[in-house]
């Protein structure tokens, strides 16, 4: 029924076209749900069928050819059900049917482009490089994929030139932080390919783990790799890569046309390679692997021994990994040790070197060189043009774009992965089921806006552009489904960005193309974010003692359509939309989802039940920062669990919370729900900022006051005490009469010493609510 929909809204788009004797722009019409959109697409008429008995055509000894096929083989046989054979065939470029084809002569001339013609005699992708094949094989598989349907495919006739627009489009992982197993890391290698994505930037070391074997200093991995998770008793956090799984992760990614970037970060997040070598530290003594996420002090000594050491280790990772360019980090490392040291002092001053920012520049330069002996160039994140850039150096910004802006005006080349837009450990929206995370959320839209040229930059300067790149940092992403979560439909927003060309780019044109790759999610197991679709319910009462609300309905897209009910069924296609705030009389359950325009369900159904107790209860939601603004993370109950919940919205730097405008009354007590949260942050010159409050009780309590955090004392419970991290808790007081509608202001005077304070719920209630409740 919904692809008979879908067949026939396009049937009439190219009946029109035809009529009018033209090529339809896809641009600006439906186009096919390609993902990244491609450069050019003009719509043709009738179309091609693909049944089962359909083979795919190559010459013998064109292996390009031969390999795109059988990819493209295999992912229709996974999601579309249809086994197409590949058929090495002389006569494969004279063929109907589908022929893939290396062709020096194919029109388009970009490296990675190739041209993909459907018309009534079949479908035919040829490109001059075998990147262009595998690339024209990905947009042939969308094409036979426009739906959740099984078997045959209609595919509409058309014509694509397609070319990227940068040369790298990137995502990183951080498997140090959170350690992830290869058959994981593979998944998302083809999840890259399929959006045309060539570039996978590796974060294998920090402080928290070094998860590369490097054969010549084996307790890198033995000792470096594993952590002691806080709260936890005795176990053991970590995990490595051995260099037998790094050959096949790498060659894995090239069979996919994806470099390999590693990145073995350096001066600083060095902790757990000085844990396992404490003569490459600065200090001498021997830290532990931490467990601090942040900025912890541990930094590398600029000795030549371990310059050689850091060359040594240079010298496996270019052994395992052919990516030109080689990640040194550079980020974060803030200088205290190298202050404090008398010999870095004493070194610094011997090489004529100014400060601790030019004594950086000239240790990475020192990796630089040492890289471009081999053949190698140095990329390091934008802290690394502090101290003057190292010439041999190309430049990823992440804070913010600046840096970019600054290292291409002196004819660096850039990679854009600027915090916060494209870093995808943010999350995606304020919906309570969101799992862990930033809470700097940055939606769908926000993504796909980006721009990686800045306007400040000359043409001549943005030819210093290599491109864009989505970076997943694992703090709080502690399991394969929230990595895929984080990344998906990101990802093909990010793709967007990269691969399309600026002017071809339409927000609600992509958005059309959604449903189509959320089936192809759904059909290779991927853990896709719905959190643009989602409904998001927030109720009002009309009168304080009577039972009537109004519930507002809203779903970031508000081009979708919002369909609901009341009666406690899910919603369907059939079921009403939504147009208007819904009032009703307490108690009631709504249940809503939205719809593409084809009917297709676009997220998971929210369902609420709204009577006197859940209007007086304030969850995640609700929960501010105090005095008002962002709490900043969303953080598990114990740092390494891997459940969606329960989750907890805190700032580190300060255990407060509001809620604002909050009915009084009638009401006669508070009830609060939390945990106790492991405070395993490097927070470094901010960690005298904590703010810490008297308290009257051993483990400190929650006070409750009313409209500011020194308004009138409303509750004070006392904490339990022996609280250790993972351990939750519910307090609950009395509270005297005050009437009206007040913000309050909930602050913990748990000492800081120990762990934090989380909270998830405040409920308050009365008589009245009680009564309500059946
Ligand atoms: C970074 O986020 N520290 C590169």
């Amino acid at each position: 029924m919904r692809c008979a929909k879908r067949g026939l809204k396009a049937t009439m788009a190219l009946a029109l076209a035809s009529l009018l004797g033209l090529a339809v722009d896809a641009h600006a019409t439906a186009a096919p749900s390609i993902i990244p959109l491609p450069a050019q697409v003009s719509l043709g008429q009738g179309g091609y069928a693909i049944s089962a008995a359909a083979v795919i055509h190559v010459a013998p000894g064109d292996r390009a050819a031969s390999e795109a096929a059988r990819y493209l083989a295999d992912l229709l046989a996974r999601t579309r059900g249809l086994s197409l054979p590949v058929i090495e065939d002389a006569a494969a470029t004279t063929r109907g049917g589908i022929v893939i084809r290396s062709d020096a002569s194919a029109s388009v001339t970009q490296a990675e482009g190739y041209v993909l013609d459907v018309d009534a005699q079949g479908m035919r992708i040829t490109a001059r490089d075998a990147a262009g094949l595998f690339y024209g094989a990905i947009s042939a598989w969308q094409l036979m994929t426009p739906d959740a349907a099984k078997g045959a495919v209609s595919v509409p006739s058309l014509h694509i030139a397609d070319w990227p627009r940068f040369a790298w489009r990137g995502l990183m992982l951080d498997s140090a932080r959170h350690f992830q197993q290869p058959a994981e890391i593979k998944q998302l290698l083809d999840a890259m390919a399929q959006h045309k994505l060539n570039v996978f930037h590796w974060h294998l070391t920090d402080d928290q783990g070094w998860r590369l074997e490097i054969r010549r200093y084996p307790k890198l991995t033995q000792v470096g790799a594993w952590r002691r998770p806080p709260g936890d008793g005795d176990s053991k956090y970590g995990g490595y890569y051995t260099q037998a799984e790094v050959k096949d992760i790498v060659a894995y990614a090239a069979a996919r046309h994806i470099t390999v970037v590693p990145e073995i970060d350096m001066p600083g997040h060095a902790q757990a390679a000085v844990a396992a070598y404490p003569d490459i530290g600065v200090t001498g003594e021997q830290p532990p692997v931490s467990i601090n996420w942040g900025v912890n002090p541990y930094l590398f000594n600029v000795d030549e021994h371990t310059i050689d050491f850091l060359h040594n280790v240079l010298d496996e990772v270019m052994e395992l990994f052919p990516s030109t360019f080689i990640h040194v980090g550079g980020d974060e490392a803030i200088k205290d040790q190298w202050k404090a040291s008398a010999a870095v002092q004493a070194r610094m001053r011997a090489l004529g070197i100014k400060d601790e920012n030019a004594l950086q520049s000239w240790f990475i330069e020192r990796m630089g060189q040492y890289l471009a002996q081999h053949g190698r160039r140095l990329i390091g994140w934008d802290e690394i043009l502090e101290g003057g850039v190292p010439p041999s150096a190309s430049v990823m910004s992440w804070r913010g774009t600046q840096g970019a802006i600054d290292a291409a005006k002196l004819g660096h080349d850039v990679v854009l992965s600027p915090a916060p837009t494209l870093y995808f450990d943010n999350l995606q929206s304020h919906l309570d089921d969101e799992p862990s995370g930033r809470l700097g959320v940055q939606t769908l839209a926000s993504v796909y806006a980006f721009e990686a040229v800045s306007p400040k930059l000359s043409a001549a300067q943005a030819k210093h552009v290599l491109g864009a790149q989505a970076n997943i940092w694992t703090e709080y992403l502690t399991a394969p489904w929230q990595i895929q979560h984080a990344a998906f439909p990101r990802l093909d927003a990010l793709a967007e960005a990269a691969w399309t060309p600026a002017n071809a780019r339409h927000y609600d044109n992509f958005i059309a193309r959604l449903p189509a790759q959320f089936a192809r999610y759904r059909g290779m197991g991927i853990d896709y974010a719905d959190s643009a679709f989602a409904v998001d319910m927030r109720a009002q009462r009309l009168n304080e003692t009577a039972d009537k609300v109004r519930v507002t309905l809203a779903a970031q897209e508000s081009s979708v359509t919002i369909r609901y009910t009341t009666d406690g069924t899910m919603p369907v296609a059939s079921s009403p939309a939504y147009h208007e705030p819904i009032e009703a009389t307490l108690p009631v359950t709504i249940s809503a989802t939205t719809f593409a325009a084809d009917g297709t369900p676009l997220a998971r159904v929210s369902t609420q039940r709204f009577d006197a107790r859940t209007l007086a209860s304030y969850g995640d939601r609700a929960l501010e920062g105090c005095p008002k603004g962002d709490l900043g993370l969303r953080v598990p109950l114990l740092p390494d669990a891997t459940s969606p919940a329960p989750v907890y919205n805190v700032d580190v730097m300060n255990s407060c919370w509001r809620v604002a405008k909050v009915p009084l009354d009638d009401v006669s007590s508070i009830d609060i729900d939390g945990a106790w949260l492991a405070r395993n942050y490097g927070l470094a010159h901010d960690a005298s900022k904590v703010v810490a409050r008297a308290s009257h009780t051993a483990a400190g309590e929650l006070e409750v006051h009313l409209d500011t955090c020194d308004g009138p004392l409303a509750a004070s419970m006392p904490l339990p005490a022996k609280g250790v991290p993972g351990s939750t808790y519910h307090v609950a007081a009395s509270v005297a009469a005050h009437g009206g509608t007040h913000d309050l202001c909930i602050f913990s005077t748990a000492p800081i010493q120990g762990p934090m304070t989380g909270l998830s719920r405040v409920s308050l209630s009365s008589p009245a609510s009680l009564r309500a409740t059946p």
